[in-house]
């Protein structure tokens, strides 16, 4: 583990990476808070994602996302682990890049499909053809997913536990 473990540690990557329940063990095992930032606009809005999507529209919602992020970076340090378009934006990567350290969870697409199909959380997926738009967003996101400084592969054969380890390793 070297320098990069004294600053907070982004998380980043599709949905249904893991991005949440490694993050949190990650917090636990470095003994620091674990903040995730759909959580925080879900409370401060009082309404779920999908709800946010329906009433307000994305770009509200992204909008809302890139607040949340900058204002979490300026705490103390600690594990944020964000939603899957938050890499996208090139504010957000510059924030992240400023204050944090951004962890990848690199998924494939069938590992992904696994996690998210019989979830009925995301509105980005309420689409008639709901892999074939998670492909597209996977195919268009990668390449910037991979401007994260740090890269861990995800398998499903790996726990949340050994990934966590595995971030440790490569910080
Ligand atoms: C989104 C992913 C979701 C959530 C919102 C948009 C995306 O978070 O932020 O539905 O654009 O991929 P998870 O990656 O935690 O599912």
């Amino acid at each position: 583990m070297q320098w990069q473990v004294k600053k907070t540690i982004v998380m980043v990557g599709m949905m249904g990476a893991g991005k949440t329940a490694v993050g949190r063990a990650l917090a636990q095992k470095l003994g620091v808070s674990f903040l995730d930032s759909d959580a925080e606009i879900v409370e401060a809005a009082h309404m779920s994602i999908a709800e946010i999507f329906a009433r307000d529209g994305e770009p509200f919602f992204r909008a809302r996302e890139t607040e949340v992020i900058g204002r979490l970076l300026e705490t103390e340090r600690c594990v944020l682990s964000t939603g899957g378009g938050a890499f996208l934006s090139g504010t957000n990567r510059e924030m992240i890049a400023d204050k944090g350290v951004a962890v990848w969870l690199d998924a494939d697409l069938d590992l992904l499909w696994s996690r998210v199909r019989h979830k009925d959380t995301r509105p980005l997926l309420r689409t008639a053809d709901p892999f074939a738009t998670l492909k597209t967003l996977f195919d268009k996101r990668v390449p910037e997913y991979a401007k994260a400084e740090v890269h861990v592969t995800a398998d499903k054969s790996y726990s949340i536990d050994q990934m966590a380890r595995r971030v440790i390793e490569e910080l």
